[in-house]
């Protein structure tokens, strides 16, 4: 569908994201040719610089970074001309003059304002965007995360966003629903008859869902210390995941649709208590390592981290989801950063066969699971038991495998750009809804509350490691195993 003419506004304009990912999305949309020609961003920020100093920056911090597709000059010359840079005081009202001045009067433009910046402010945002008269039926608003820190402020972003933008207005960046894969589930799930009968309780015994980044917390170490792995990446993103892997199949693809059935995933999570928590959830924090060979300092010697942080940057928990369907079955949740390996992935494993007729035991047969590849290297496979060749009936697994880079040649497309060009098509199914942001942090909730109010610490790994011994003994007592501990050896 062909993208009407738009003025997508950025606030924190100058800011890492801006520069990091959505110029270069923008850009590389606009070498595809998805951009109507006299579309423009207008980047916000607080500096007092001038257009073509602004350019400058762009220019490089921006620009560097664009691999795939490679800068050309010619195109690069015509998307630089899309951009405006206004300076303003995000929280003066008075301030919004330049923007005003800035933007197409034309009510049959869309305004896009894209709120980069901390969730502190987007009240106020909203508010000086009205009072300003820009705010139009036509006009939309994304919201960058964190949105919140716990229920009361999320609830408070939602109720003042809500006073200046409808819902239907509102998107809700959640950028793993931008990724290739996660869409994939969702052909996977409802494009095929064959796994919908089988994904229940009588047939899958459990479900893992991993995020493992490599990377320490860089240079984010202000934000991220009051953040934690708990709010930084389950209540979003691997709640997300599990979202769409235990979701009713919704009646369509309309976003309230999937957000209905997403809502519902989310109200049916088992709630904890202060012993179930104890007892399901393992934190960890990294110490000094080696990743990819190389020694890297400890979480607490990173620049500026506090001596005694009791911040986690390890987080593995067993979930589950009271509902007909899923009762029972647990779902390991687990994140964390400077692990051994960087990936991200949903594993779903089937039971056992009831009986062997082969002369092999029964539980020498690995029972067949689906992993859902989500990064570094899309795809799916399916591990199945297979007769060995030659003489005789021996069983062992192998692997049916969908890349899907070598299956589909057609260029990738990154997740921002993705849900860019759905915020500019008006399109909200790939972003929250306001309830289902509530119901994500209500059940995270509790698990805050405990850990501020305990006098504990979480417990240390190294760095290059899978998190503590703790998350290997947590899924250890269901007789189980996190999905490296038992790769069949290549
Ligand atoms: C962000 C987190 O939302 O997701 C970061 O704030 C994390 O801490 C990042 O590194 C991971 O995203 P991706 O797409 O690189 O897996």
């Amino acid at each position: 569908m062909a993208l009407s003419d738009f003025d997508l506004v950025l606030f924190g304009g100058s800011g890492d994201l801006a520069m990091r990912k959505l110029l270069p999305a923008m850009y590389a949309r606009d070498v595809a040719n998805d951009l109507p020609p006299t579309a423009r961003i207008i980047c916000v920020g607080r500096a007092d610089a001038s257009q073509e100093e602004f350019l400058q920056t762009v220019e490089t911090t921006s620009k560097p970074l664009i691999k795939s597709p490679a800068v050309i000059p010619a195109a690069w010359e015509r998307f630089t001309k899309r951009i405006v840079y206004v300076s303003l005081n995000a929280t003066d009202a008075g301030s919004y003059q330049g923007l005003a001045e800035a933007l197409r009067k034309e009510d049959a433009i869309t305004k896009v304002y894209y709120l980069a910046t901390p969730p502190a402010i987007f009240a106020k945002i909203c508010e000086n965007l009205k009072q300003n008269g820009l705010v139009t039926p036509n006009s939309r608003v994304v919201l960058e995360k964190p949105l919140g820190r716990d229920l009361a402020s999320a609830k408070q972003i939602n109720a003042e966003v809500g006073k200046v933008f409808e819902e239907s207005q509102i998107y809700r960046i959640d950028h793993y629903l931008g990724k290739e894969t996660v869409q994939n589930l969702l052909a996977l799930r409802f494009g095929n008859i064959l796994f919908e009968p089988l994904w229940r309780r009588e047939w899958i015994s459990d479900v893992q869902i991993t995020i493992a980044e490599k990377l320490g917390v860089g240079n984010r170490l202000g934000y991220y210390d009051t953040s934690g792995a708990l709010r930084d990446m389950l209540q979003n993103h691997l709640l997300q995941l599990l979202c769409i892997v235990a979701m009713e199949p919704p009646t369509s693809i309309a976003p309230d649709a999937v957000r209905d059935a997403k809502l519902q995933v989310l109200r049916s999570l088992k709630k904890f208590t202060p012993t179930t928590l104890a007892q399901n959830i393992v934190r960890g924090q990294y110490r000094a390592g080696h990743v990819d060979g190389k020694a890297v300092p400890s979480y607490r010697d990173e620049p500026d981290a506090p001596e005694h942080s009791r911040t986690e940057t390890f987080v593995a928990m067993k979930a589950e989801i009271d509902t007909w369907r899923w009762a029972g079955v647990p779902f390991y949740l687990r994140t964390g950063k400077r692990m051994a390996d960087g990936l991200a992935e949903i594993v779903v494993r089937f039971k056992q066969i009831p009986h062997s007729i082969f002369n092999q035991p029964t539980n020498s047969f690995q029972p067949n699971s689906l992993v859902i590849r989500l990064q570094p290297d899309e795809g799916l496979r399916m591990n199945l038991m297979a007769k060995t060749p030659g003489d005789g009936m021996r069983l062992k697994q192998a692997e049916l495998e969908l890349d899907f880079r070598e299956q589909f040649k057609s260029p990738r497309m990154e997740a921002y750009e993705r849900l860019l060009l759905d915020v500019l098509r008006g399109q909200l199914t790939l972003f929250m809804r306001g309830d289902e942001l509530e119901a994500a942090w209500e059940w995270v909730e509790p698990i805050l509350n405990s850990w501020e109010s305990e006098d504990s610490y979480p417990l240390p790994y190294s760095s290059g490691t899978w998190g503590p011994a703790a998350a290997s003994a947590l899924i250890g007592r269901d007789g189980l195993q996190w999905r490296e501990e038992v790769l069949p050896e290549d």
